[in-house]
């Protein structure tokens, strides 16, 4: 709803349309609208203008139901087909489905059975897609008997964030990086995604979820992707796409010792002091889920071969940020004496993806005064200074490209499928042992054993 009233107030959103909110939740269409308008007061990025508002809740209205009672799908489709005639709305249609896995059958069979023929349907799919490579192909069959693939946008919303998509702009609209962008010149690369709130009240799901399917299977094999990827003959869905798979196709799995796991005991997150994920409502007092991996990735291809991506995510972490740091590899001689400093370093391009979105290089560069000190400065680009302009968020990007058909920031199933194979096998692995948990304090930056994985190498994670 934030992202619909952002679009709202940008005069984005289609002349004429209509919201149909859809869940078990008795209500109707102002209890709906009183809730959303809180939602939108506490969430949306622009100020809130009741004007804007009330044009936007006018076309809202709310269907208590569940698919799977007698008659559920019927009072939906009435709701729907009163609204497309008020407004003579032609018969295009986006459905959104947030719903739980199990629901799923049903409801996709009672929206391929309906599908309007005066406009067209469009189906979003919120993850998670399956719960494994299999679960996701049974989805894939299920989806594919009643809709076109050009029809299902399977949502990740990092694709949305504007700094991953930056990562494109980076590469391919500026000739310095490519030529320098492999294996040749890069020592390595690290991901993180690191969050420092905890489960947020979704224990049910995230029990079984852990963190490798709630962003190691998605969010971060996409970003990994993204930054892998070969450059795509142009920017239309097919051929970025495309390019993505072959990333992902390329991964090596990773052995036992390449991935780490932790789960967090009690601590300090921003100075407060928080439970451990054992005592998190809904969880189990032994509770084997991980709230932490991190692991060493390679593709194998000419591009990338024996270049690690170093990859780490996590809850209850020290700091919310999301991070993709080139690390190049060292000068080859560097003409100063040893006491020149610490500005020797490598130099690094980092990718802000949240928060102070934007990117930074590492140089050496020499300290004033006598003699040849060396000091590591950044070169820094902030989308806040240089662009002074809000950023959208995920969503409003999404919502509206499915809305023009436009499916390039959408998961293919072959890329689910791919992401699927990697975690399955990592799972599996898993199976073997029980490690200790927890393994880390809430607030700090993960299990020590995240620093063994990169210390075995000569490295270690980039300092915070
Ligand atoms: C979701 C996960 O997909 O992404 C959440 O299910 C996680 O557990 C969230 O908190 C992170 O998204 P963002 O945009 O806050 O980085």
């Amino acid at each position: 709803m934030p992202a619909l009233y952002a679009l709202m107030i940008r005069r984005l959103l289609p002349a004429r349309f209509t919201i149909v909110g859809v869940a078990r939740t008795a209500g109707d269409d102002d209890s709906w609208r009183a809730e959303m308008l809180k939602a939108v007061r506490e969430h949306a990025r622009d100020e809130f203008r009741q004007d804007v508002w009330d044009e936007l809740a006018a076309s809202m209205r709310y269907v208590s139901t569940d698919f799977a009672d007698e008659g559920g799908e019927d009072r939906l489709e009435q709701k729907i087909e009163r609204c497309e005639q008020e407004k003579d709305l032609g018969g295009n249609r986006v459905y959104y489905l947030a719903v739980p896995p199990a629901a799923f059958p049903t409801i996709v069979e009672a929206l391929g059975k309906r599908k309007d023929e005066r406009g067209w349907t469009r189906l979003i799919v919120e993850k998670p897609f399956g719960h494994d490579l299999e679960s996701a192909r049974e989805l894939t069959a299920l989806l594919g008997t009643h809709f076109e693939e050009s029809e299902i946008f399977r949502i990740d919303h990092y694709l949305g964030k504007e700094t991953v998509q930056n990562m494109l702009a980076l590469r391919f609209a500026n000739g310095i990086f490519e030529p320098i962008w492999n294996r040749q010149f890069i020592d390595h690369v690290q991901i993180t995604v690191a969050e420092s709130i905890g489960i947020e009240g979704r224990a049910g799901y995230y029990e079984s979820a852990g963190a490798i399917r709630d962003i190691f299977q998605n969010h971060l094999l996409q970003l990994l992707a993204l930054t892998a990827m070969e450059p795509p003959i142009d920017f239309t869905s097919e051929s970025v796409r495309n390019e993505k798979v072959k990333v992902l196709r390329a991964l090596h799995t990773p052995g036992p010792k390449s991935v780490v796991r932790g789960q967090y005991g009690r601590g300090f997150v921003e100075g407060e002091e928080v439970v451990a994920y054992r005592e998190e409502k809904g969880v189990a007092a032994d509770s084997m889920t991980e709230t932490y991996v991190a692991a060493k990735l390679y593709v194998d291809n000419w591009r990338w071969a024996d270049t690690p991506f170093y990859v780490r995510m996590g809850k209850r972490l020290a700091r919310r940020e999301t991070t993709i740091a080139i690390q190049f590899k060292r000068a080859p001689h560097p003409p100063f004496e040893e006491a020149a400093g610490d500005g020797l370093r490598p130099n690094v391009l980092l990718v802000h993806v949240q928060p102070d979105e934007g990117v930074s290089l590492a140089i050496g560069a020499k300290v004033p005064g006598q003699g040849m000190q060396i000091r590591t400065v950044h070169m820094d680009f902030l989308y806040g200074g240089a662009f002074r302009t809000g950023m959208p968020e995920a969503y409003e990007r999404l919502i509206l490209d499915v809305m023009l058909g436009e499916a390039t920031l959408f998961t293919r199933a072959d890329e689910i499928e791919e992401q699927w194979l990697l975690v399955d096998a990592i799972v599996a692995a898993w199976q073997r042992d029980r490690p200790g948990f927890p393994n880390y304090a809430a607030g700090t930056w993960g299990p020590p054993s995240a620093d063994d994985l990169l210390q075995r190498d000569g490295r270690s994670w980039r300092r915070h």
